[in-house]
């Protein structure tokens, strides 16, 4: 297995350089599995190949990686279909791409079950069963003693990083078996997988 590993270069943590990378990755690495674990994600997938234009769909494009990654595989050809819960961002990254009406952006809180499940229907009804995946919309609580983590602050990082995922993959996965194709990235980070003082 050829494996390639993204790591967070800490002299240069800037989310546009991650874009370019991540998308880099995605593009070149048909035929292989890559793992990405600049954030950790140690998810195996199959790259898209540079050549094609694929349908990418990205979870979290109002900033941060997701708007960067949103943002390069568009320059590169690809459709993005994007979504996020801040309209303005979503407006206006739609508006800076190249070929803005080629691309779909939907205000979507991936938390809620139905929401998802109305994106899944909207994505195959204007643009087809994505590509790729990109679970990327995630969110940490502030560093804090376990005990000092208010349960509100709590649910809410395990209602986006695990159940908005899994929202995207109950409404997604179907529909990708049929036509045995299909490829999911997810997100995650290193202090998802290792424990560390007031990280949780
Ligand atoms: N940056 C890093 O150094 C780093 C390191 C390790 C792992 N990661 C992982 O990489 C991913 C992106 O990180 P980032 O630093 O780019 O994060 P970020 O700047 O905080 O952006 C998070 C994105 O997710 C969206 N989002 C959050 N909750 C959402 C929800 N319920 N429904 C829909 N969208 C939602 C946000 O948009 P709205 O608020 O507009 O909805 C935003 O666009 C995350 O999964 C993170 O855990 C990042």
């Amino acid at each position: 297995m050829d494996v390639a590993r993204i790591h967070k270069d800490p002299k240069n943590p800037n989310s546009e350089k991650f874009g370019s990378t991540i998308a880099s990755e995605i593009e070149s690495s048909r035929g292989r599995e890559i793992t990405i674990t600049t954030m950790a994600a140690t998810t195996p997938f199959n790259g898209i190949g540079k050549s094609v234009s694929r349908t990418v769909l990205i979870t979290g494009v109002s900033r941060g990686l997701g708007r960067a990654l949103a943002q390069e595989l568009a320059k590169r050809g690809h459709t993005v279909i994007g979504c996020s819960r801040t309209q303005d961002k979503l407006t206006s990254l739609q508006s800076e791409l190249p070929n803005p009406d080629h691309h779909l952006f939907l205000n979507v809180d991936i938390r809620s079950n139905s929401s998802v499940e109305e994106l899944a229907r909207l994505v195959v009804e204007k643009k087809g069963v994505p590509d790729i995946i990109v679970n990327n919309a995630g969110t940490i609580n502030k560093n804090n003693k376990i005990w000092d983590v208010s349960p509100e602050e709590f649910d809410t990082v395990i209602d986006t990083n695990v159940k908005g995922i899994a929202n995207m993959l109950r409404h997604f996965i179907p529909l990708m078996i049929p036509i045995k194709q299909g490829i999911i990235v997810n997100m995650s980070s290193g202090w998802g997988r290792s424990g560390a003082a007031l990280v949780i």
